[in-house]
């Protein structure tokens, strides 16, 4: 049996970090595996301009704990509004990697979203010049669309005709969360990757609903069938390049969660290497999970691999995690994947 893993540094490709109290205690918890993060910009208001992102970086960074060599790879939040122009400066000067689409009203801080995709096309044309790749939350809002297909809909009604239309762009289907999004994510020839959340790979919609609700496992896209769940196993475990982590880590205060109306997200970054190790293990694919967690995502987005590496070490007893971590404004709850697990992260 595997005992230890020593593995390049990870990178978390899709990640919340939020803002103040929030922002300061959950950032260790990703800093302490993770050398870079894809920082998402649904901020309240949201991260739209390029002053925005600088102004945000700069708070990620002062609020870094001692010693952390971690970097913030900033994003914006795309608008019907966003200047082309200012886009493609933010880009230059290496603050933004990437420009995040929100459909208005799919998820938590949307509304300022993309209702008209037509709307953003310029925006859209300049991002395919000049190499700039496109996050995208894929998920249709239409109130008659049941919302566990609103991902496979999605697909066909909006991203394959904005692909078509825009073919040099570069785009990452965030969070995928069904076997049609794995699919798709294969089907395509280039400049398509795809990431894959910690949680989808652990809960199906069962884990939310039988027995009682738990809010807790409620995130968006929300977890599919079972079936849906083993097609992501078998992308994330299988090699391919075009999948690879982003954990969507999304702290909300136990409050915001636990009522009668929730947000969605599940925080993971305090126990996601250690799941993951876990689920590599399970499948046999062990020797995969550095190119998921550490390579596949650089190369996707034309940057070097990190150079360090950490050891992952299995041990005799279960890794006790924190149930929670405090923020100064509210407990927020880590994610329970259900079952112990041996794999002790750094
Ligand atoms: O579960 C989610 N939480 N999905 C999202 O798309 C947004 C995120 C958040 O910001 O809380
Ligand atoms: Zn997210």
């Amino acid at each position: 049996m595997t005992v230890s893993l020593t593995i390049r540094r990870p990178d978390d490709w899709h990640l919340h970090l939020r803002d103040g109290a929030v922002l300061r205690a959950v950032l260790p918890e990703s800093t302490r595996h993770f050398a870079r993060a894809i920082i998402m910009p649904n901020l309240v208001p949201p991260v739209v301009t390029a002053a925005d992102a600088g102004a945000y970086r700069d708070r990620i960074l002062s609020a870094l704990p001692d010693g952390a060599a971690f970097e913030p790879l900033m994003t914006l939040y795309l608008t019907e509004d966003t200047d082309p122009d200012d886009v493609a400066a933010a880009h230059a000067s290496g603050l933004v990697r990437a420009v995040k689409l929100y459909p208005a009203g799919a998820t938590t801080n949307s509304a300022s979203g993309v209702r008209d995709f037509d709307k953003v096309r310029p925006v859209l044309e300049r991002m395919a010049e000049i190499g700039l790749p496109l996050c995208v939350h894929g998920e249709v809002t239409d109130a008659e669309i049941d919302i566990f297909d609103r991902e496979a809909v999605f697909i066909d009604r909006v991203l394959d005709p904005l692909r078509r239309a825009t073919p040099d762009l570069h785009v990452v289907m965030e969070h995928i969360t069904t076997a049609q999004g794995v699919q798709y994510a294969q089907s395509a020839e280039a400049g398509l990757g795809a990431t894959i959340t910690t949680h989808h790979l652990v809960i199906n919609r069962n884990h939310i609903l039988v027995g009682g609700i738990r809010p807790h496992y409620y995130c968006l896209p929300v977890a599919k069938r079972e079936e849906h769940r083993l097609a992501l196993r078998a992308a994330a475990t299988g090699g391919d390049s075009r999948f690879f982590l982003g954990t969507d880590s999304a702290p909300h205060v136990d409050p915001l969660k636990e009522t009668a109306c929730g947000c969605a997200g599940c925080f993971t970054a305090t126990n996601t290497l250690s799941i993951l190790a876990h689920v590599f293990e399970e499948e046999a694919a062990l020797d995969r999970l550095e190119g998921f967690t550490s390579l596949h995502g650089p190369a996707f987005y034309g940057l070097p691999a990190n150079t360090d590496r950490i050891t992952l070490t299995r041990t005799d007893t279960p890794v006790v995690f924190p149930a929670k971590i405090d923020s100064g404004d509210g407990a927020i709850t880590v994610f329970d994947p259900g079952y112990p697990v041996f794999w002790q992260a750094p």
